[in-house]
């Protein structure tokens, strides 16, 4: 797997993974996020719809919990992809990065362009999805969707015993600060490089933080509101409203 370089040509094959083997406990319920009804469609419909509507994604790997595989390719055949795109379903691991990992390795050698969305995101509009797959068709190995950050962030010490208030030892200057989004889009052998360098030990919450420290750059694009993670029961509300407003009026 050589890095794109612009223009080259050919249209590169682009895959998605899309880790969905996180149990959601902070959205409580009992059933697992991805299989979460938005719209009366589970959650992981939504994800694996958002990737695959994209203009060049012809495989869409879906990493589900390990006890749930035979459940979730069911759900996926009840749900078939557009033509041209094929979904494959593998176990995941106990944290995303191994999760995307055990995604990766699924990959054929011959995708150039990896995104990595997480299933918690299922409305990404399908124009923040095409910007990713672009700007890396364009030459940059990793591109992130991100947003400004509205409110200020300040950082902790962890406290000085478990149950006291948390020390704040700093505020970063909000204008410098963004929050980042998925899908996240990368050269295949950037990411790949990456994820085994980063094999064990770490946990990275985005994969974009084990490309960057491999010392490769990393690129932001403008994220979309709508791209929000469902992670607490307000997000599902306001996840049926953005779904209820995109449904054309009778
Ligand atoms: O926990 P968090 O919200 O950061 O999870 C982001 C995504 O990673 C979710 O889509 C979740 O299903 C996935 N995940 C996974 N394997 C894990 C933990 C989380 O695929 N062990």
């Amino acid at each position: 797997m050589s890095q794109i370089t612009p223009h080259s040509g050919a249209i590169p094959r682009t895959a998605a993974v899309i880790p969905a083997a996180g149990q959601g406990l902070r959205l409580g319920g009992g059933t697992p996020k991805a299989l979460r009804e938005l719209g009366g469609t589970p959650i992981l419909v939504h994800a694996v719809r958002a990737m695959a509507c994209a203009r060049s994604v012809s495989l869409v790997v879906v990493v589900a919990p390990a006890d749930g595989v035979g459940k979730t390719r069911s759900l996926l055949e009840e749900h078939p992809p557009p033509p041209g795109v094929t979904q494959l379903v593998v176990p995941g691991g106990t944290t995303r990065q191994e999760s995307v990992r055990l995604g990766l390795a699924a990959l054929p050698e011959d995708v150039e362009v990896v995104l990595v969305h997480d299933a918690a995101r299922p409305l990404v509009p399908v124009a923040t999805v095409d910007a990713v797959v672009d700007a890396v068709r364009g030459g940059a190995p990793a591109v992130v969707p991100a947003l400004p950050v509205t409110d200020t962030v300040k950082q902790i010490a962890p406290p000085a015993a478990p149950g006291e208030p948390e020390p704040v030892v700093g505020t970063p200057d909000r204008a410098l600060l963004r929050a980042v989004q998925t899908p996240q889009g990368f050269d295949h052998a950037t990411l790949a490089a990456a994820h085994a360098a980063h094999a064990a030990g770490d946990d990275a919450t985005d994969c974009a933080g084990l490309v960057e420290r491999q010392g490769v750059p990393v690129v932001l694009v403008p994220g979309h509101e709508e791209a929000f993670k469902i992670t607490r029961p307000l997000d599902l509300v306001l996840a049926e409203a953005v779904l209820a407003r995109r449904r054309p009026a009778p």
